[in-house]
């Protein structure tokens, strides 16, 4: 497998590699990560771009110019770009019951703002895409939140941010990123399909897409490949977060390809032969026990992993025995429109099936997978 290089179109949020890997359970096991140096780190091992949260870049307002200026130099420097850009409304504790849906009005009008500040950061550093993740728009009981008003809020929110955009003319477009709980009991939106069907809803529908993460679909135990190709069915594919993830349990943000190593083949297939254009961003947590070596190590795995599985499912894509198999499975068949061109009811009523016959026929699905097995495996 060849080196990732800037054309793979890799990116990584500064908040990843930069994670100092303090938990629910303990301390920072390493040191914070100047953004400048992830980024001329993120370039030497072939990536193309980065992104960021307004704090990962600017933890410190009295310093944010001079940090801005070293941050457009290793920019230059390195011919790295802004993929994507982020509100952290879940870090302080005022943002504790959420931002745009927070029940005290006060904390809601102040995330719009923080929001509007770093949407003009991204503009200026040119991002396409600004993610929104709700991480704390959500419950742990009840009572506590009236989910109809809360949509409301969320919906208005969205509302303004886009008219801003439109109003600034703002190349910009916005990816609600789903996930099912943690930090909060229940978050609202909690997968893509909630996150698509809410889009539908809104002002300026056409700004809004979504940024589905691996690990998050796979804590609802829902099939990644499937929700993002709905989502690119629908032209909502704006952003993507590859990450690891075993089943549902807590967010595991592994690198990618650890965790459920099948979904990140059939991820890939998807993505590779789906038509997704954005960046193939990931964002994951190099996991506590990693020095900064080991920081390194899986950044350079998320890319290496992406292409190995990029290159297997190619072959299998390539592969003659496949297109058989695929055959055989009558899976080219559901491409064919159910109803002939200029077709009548009348003439689907006309006509009559062998429920018996067809029914006993099989579908020769496990032989087909075996060879997607076989060739994941690398015997193939
Ligand atoms: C998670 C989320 C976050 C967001 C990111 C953008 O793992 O719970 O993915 O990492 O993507 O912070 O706000
Ligand atoms: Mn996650
Ligand atoms: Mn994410
Ligand atoms: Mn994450």
């Amino acid at each position: 497998t060849r080196p990732p290089n800037p054309g793979d179109r890799f990116s990584f949020g500064l908040w990843t590699v930069g994670w100092t890997a303090r938990d629910m359970f303990g301390e920072a096991s390493r040191p914070a990560l100047d953004p400048v140096e992830a980024v001329h780190r993120l370039a030497e091992l072939g990536a193309a771009a980065v992104s960021f949260h307004d704090d990962d870049l600017v933890p410190d307002d009295a310093t944010r110019d001079k940090t801005l200026a070293a941050f457009r130099s290793a920019l230059d420097d390195t011919g790295m770009y802004v993929s994507t850009a982020t509100t952290n409304l879940f870090g302080h504790p005022v943002f504790k019951d959420g931002a745009f849906t927070a029940n005290d009005r006060a904390v809601r009008r102040h995330a719009l703002r923080k929001t509007l500040r770093n949407i003009d950061l991204a503009a200026e550093l040119g991002a396409p895409t600004y993610v929104l993740w709700g991480g704390r728009e959500g419950a742990e009981s009840g009572a506590a939140k009236d989910v109809r008003a809360a949509f409301d809020r969320y919906a208005e929110a969205l509302n303004i941010l886009t008219a801003y955009v439109r109003e600034q003319g703002y190349d910009l477009r916005f990816a609600l990123e789903p996930k099912p709980n943690e930090p909060r009991g229940d978050i609202l939106l909690p997968t893509i399909g909630h996150a698509l069907a809410f889009i539908g809803s809104l002002e300026d529908p056409d700004l809004v897409g979504v940024n589905p993460e691996v690990g998050h679909e796979e804590m609802a135990g829902l099939n990644f490949a499937h929700g993002i190709t709905q989502a690119l069915w629908h032209g909502k594919l704006f952003h993507i977060d590859l990450n690891g993830q075993h089943g549902p349990r807590f967010d595991q943000d592994l690198r990618f390809g650890a965790g459920n190593l099948r979904g990140a083949f059939w991820t890939v297939d998807a993505l590779e032969s789906g038509g997704y254009a954005g960046p193939r961003h990931f964002d994951y947590k190099p996991p506590r026990t990693e020095d900064m070596d080991g920081v390194w190590a899986t950044a350079a795995a998320c890319m290496r992993n992406y292409l190995i599985l990029a290159e297997k499912a190619a072959a299998f894509r390539a592969d003659p025995e496949v297109a058989e198999a695929l055959t055989a499975s009558r899976v080219p068949e559901l491409s064919e429109p159910t109803m002939g061109a200029g077709e009548s009811l009348e003439s689907l009523r006309a006509e009559t099936l062998d429920v018996e016959a067809e029914a006993r026929r099989g579908m020769a699905f496990e032989h087909l997978d075996q060879l997607a097995m076989e060739h994941l495996l690398g015997v193939r």
